[in-house]
């Protein structure tokens, strides 16, 4: 071994003296790179090497420095450097022969680079169908007029707080285990109790399936019971998130024309494997689904062994006396799956909504539902859990109603005084945002100006699935908004010129 000045190294004779310097500067650069850093000297050495190796800068057969020089290049004890030697040797990543030195004893190949191979790489038909859907990505930030979105600011946060560490103190640590696929038994209990109260739906705890979402409901039912083809009954227009998930089961979707009394069902019309319905309030015009309708419907289900969702996504929130209770309750024979949500009553990012479904069939959701994501988070469950018995959850919705409806007839009003010249609500007796009515072929201009306004408007068109149906229109999200903020908005929309 000699001193080589020029480079300050010291030299394994043994060693190739091109090689040497390069194989030290590359372990050094490598040591010294933050993201080596570990617990101990010798896992840093350690990961060193291994990354070395892996990268391909160490390949198979390379002969290593001895210990000693190692310790010296790195700046760490001999006994480290040694440690380190051992250890992955137990590895596998290195050979030690006696009196010949320390060998690289693995090939790892490279990596090819990532954007070849993902160009390669294809998506199932099925993974086509979905990416064509283009996903229901509505961001719903809270501004004039984005639709759907409770007024988080009128939210009980330090209650829930209160009841969030009161759980984690009587629970502590079981609430952190994995929970019951079908959902945490208090919150199913308190959603039977609250849905059989409040909708007349007839179910017991056994009967509901807690989810993150109306969407995980929606996806899981096409997967559950819907082959490639079966025909689907759609609101015509409707719900895209619903539209979403049965186009990505294959199913053949049937728009069906809705008026004033809801979907109207024809004997023309193909028989359904299932119905997609909004009954208490239509998504997205907010007409319900009258008395007569329910019947003949649930009749046709019964008749040509169909499944009904009832997606009762915002019926707390009814202005002009009650809603008709859910067509759940009078479903006799099976047909109908009722689908609620804690996204619109609670707060969006609680991720927890509700699917009530016939007793024989609540193992094959809860089945299903281990393949999506096994459970909801038990702690967001207890504590809803929690509010909805001690009684917030009523007291919550009553407050937000009055609260809610006070602005819906603000809106209502403002549209019919102030933007008559290219505008006419449909008046809804509940919900979150009231229709609009725009001229013919106007609404990509009149959003546009609304737009540049600084008004989001979002539309009506594209909630048809055929093109000679599109009526268009706005739908405008007022329960997220002051009176204040409303009269701002709407007074922008109104220097809007028409035609
Ligand atoms: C008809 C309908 N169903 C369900 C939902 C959403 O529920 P979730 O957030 O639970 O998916 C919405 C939200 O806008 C909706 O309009």
């Amino acid at each position: 071994m000699t001193i080589m000045p020029g480079f300050g190294l010291m030299v394994d004779t043994h060693f190739p003296t091109m090689i040497r310097p390069i194989m030290q500067q590359v372990l050094l650069t490598l040591f010294q790179q933050p993201e080596h850093a570990a617990t101990t000297l010798r896992e840093r050495v350690c990961n060193t090497l291994r990354r070395a190796i892996h990268s391909g800068a160490l390949p198979l057969g390379q002969r290593l420095p001895s210990s000693r020089l190692l310790a010296a290049d790195l700046q760490v004890s001999r006994v480290t450097a040694e440690a380190a030697y051992r250890q992955l040797e137990a590895e596998g990543y290195l050979q030690r022969r006696v009196g010949q030195g320390t060998f690289v004893a693995i090939r790892i190949n490279k990596p090819l680079p990532v954007r070849k191979m993902a160009g390669q790489l294809r998506l199932s038909q099925r993974g086509e169908a979905i990416l064509h859907t283009g996903g229901c990505r509505d961001p719903l930030q809270p501004l004039p007029f984005a639709a759907g979105s409770p007024d988080l600011r009128a939210f009980p946060l330090k209650l829930w707080q209160q009841l969030t560490a009161q759980q984690l103190r009587l629970r502590g640590e079981a609430l952190l285990r994995y929970g019951d696929p079908q959902g945490y038994l208090p919150l199913r209990e308190a959603i039977a109790g609250y849905v059989g109260q409040t909708r007349g739906v007839q179910c017991t705890a056994q009967q509901v399936i807690v989810l993150t979402s109306s969407q995980q409901a929606l996806q899981l039912i096409a997967t559950l019971l819907l082959d490639q083809g079966d025909n689907v009954w759609m609101e015509e227009p409707g719900y895209l998130g619903a539209r979403n998930a049965f186009i990505s089961a294959g199913a053949n979707l049937i728009p069906v024309n809705v008026d004033e009394a809801g979907l109207q069902p024809s004997s023309t019309l193909p028989a359904p494997r299932l119905m997609y319905l909004t009954p208490a309030h239509h998504y997205p015009t907010g007409v319900a689904l009258s008395l007569e309708r329910r019947v003949t419907l649930l009749e046709i289900a019964r008749r040509e062994q169909s499944w009904i969702i009832e997606d009762d996504y915002d019926s707390e929130f009814h202005y002009d006396g009650q809603p008709m209770p859910a067509m759940q309750s009078q479903d006799r024979h099976g047909n109908v799956l009722y689908l609620g949500t804690f996204s619109k009553t609670l707060f969006p990012s609680l991720r927890l909504a509700y699917l009530i479904v016939p007793a024989e069939r609540a193992a094959a959701f809860t089945t299903a539902r281990t393949l999506y994501d096994g459970h909801s988070a038990q702690l967001m469950q207890a504590v809803t859990a929690e509010f909805i018995q001690q009684g917030h959850f009523a007291a919550h919705i009553r407050y937000m109603r009055q609260l809610y409806r006070s602005r819906r007839d603000g809106l209502l009003l403002q549209v019919e005084q102030r933007l008559k010249a290219f505008a006419t609500a449909q008046p809804a007796s509940g919900g979150l945002q009231l229709a609009v009515w725009l001229p013919p072929g106007q609404e990509a201009r009149l959003t546009r100006q609304a737009q540049q306004l600084g008004v989001i408007t979002p539309g009506l068109a594209a909630q048809y699935m055929t093109p000679q149906a599109r009526r268009d229109g706005w739908l405008l999200g007022f329960s997220a908004l002051t009176p204040g903020e409303i009269s701002a908005a709407v007074e922008q929309l109104s220097k809007i010129t028409s035609g």
